[in-house]
């Protein structure tokens, strides 16, 4: 990981001049772009072939900067206080004249906003005079990137700057909580619901799989290795890659394993680039054996859940 000023310099040189680059966050690296510009939102639609339907989030160093742009209320403060920076994203109701491009919201009157964690991503976003509108650095359903060479391999030389960051340390997106309206989760992800539910004092609504989508990311195919999936498996199939939770100690040619000792957390961190390399490995499918649904497990189940509707 190189933290150095004049990659933050570089960096900003080419978001200035209305161009994407790659940026690490502590979930998963963004494809970042000014989220004033319509020039350079347009950009990140085209590079991820992501439906003009489909919302960013948009991120930000302060509560300042966010409050010219969007209405804030006590469930937020309450939230920020305790969450922010970190994997947390907030729908709250735009400001009328905000300058957001309309394009980062498809017109909607709402915005997901999200302070991250990454220090060179702060610090990058201190330095600048817009926040950044930046959705998973990967090609639409596909695997999120967790390091630079993912987003290399998403995007290849289509994009002109990545700004390393190292290794996710969280490694799965961040949960998305609607603010504007009553207090509903849309999105499982790298902070658990529960810690959201103690803050604000009461059960939360899970609006994750809605008929009617509220957030296009809810879509049933989603974070795909493009090859089948099968959760809950006992023993797998002949030839097939197998995905473990904790380490065994006969070892399988085929065994993929996602944590040393079954820790839910570092599994997290792994999924995704476990799923990257069983896929370039040349596997035609994968198991899953019966993942814990508990703290962070059950945003992994949640992803192996998308990821099998291959
Ligand atoms: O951890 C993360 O959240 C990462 C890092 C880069 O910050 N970003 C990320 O962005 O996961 P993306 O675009 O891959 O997922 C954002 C999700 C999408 O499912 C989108 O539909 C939803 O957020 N979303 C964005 N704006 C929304 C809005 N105004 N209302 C409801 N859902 C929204
Ligand atoms: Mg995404």
């Amino acid at each position: 990981m190189k933290f150095n000023q004049s990659n933050i310099k570089k960096a900003k040189k080419y978001l200035d001049k209305n161009q994407c680059i790659g940026v690490p966050t502590e979930t998963v690296y963004g494809l970042a772009a000014n989220a004033y510009s319509n020039i350079a939102v347009k950009k990140i639609f085209k590079l991820k072939k992501r439906p003009k339907t489909n919302p960013l989030i948009v991120h930000y160093s302060s509560i300042n900067s966010l409050k010219e742009d969007c209405l804030i209320n006590d469930n937020f403060i309450k939230l920020y206080k305790k969450f922010s920076p970190g994997p947390i994203t907030y729908i709250l109701n735009l400001k009328k004249n905000s300058r957001i491009s309309e394009y980062v919201t498809n017109k909607k009157k709402n915005l997901a906003v999200r302070f991250p964690k990454h220090k060179i991503f702060r610090e990058l976003l201190k330095k600048l005079d817009y926040p950044l509108a930046a959705p998973s650095a990967n090609i639409t359903t596909k695997l999120s990137s967790v390091e630079v060479s993912d987003v290399k391999e998403e995007f290849g030389s289509k994009i002109k700057y990545i700004l390393d960051g190292g290794k996710c340390i969280i490694g799965l997106e961040s949960t998305i909580i609607d603010l504007s309206n009553k207090p509903t989760i849309l999105r499982l992800g790298g902070l658990e619901v529960s810690k959201i539910e103690k803050i604000l004092g009461k059960k939360l609504k899970l609006n994750i799989n809605p008929q009617k989508k509220i957030s296009p990311g809810q879509s049933q195919l989603h974070y795909s290795p493009g090859i089948p999936l099968t959760k809950n498996v006992k023993t797998p199939k002949k030839n097939e890659a197998f995905i473990l939770i904790k380490k065994k100690k006969i070892n399988y040619k085929n065994y993929y394993y996602l944590s040393k000792e079954g820790n839910l957390n570092e599994a997290a961190k792994n999924l995704y680039s476990c799923l990257r390399k069983i896929k370039s490995k040349g596997y035609k499918s994968i198991a899953v054996e019966k993942i814990p649904h508990k703290g962070l497990g059950k945003t992994i189940n949640d992803r192996l859940d998308r990821a099998s509707k291959y």
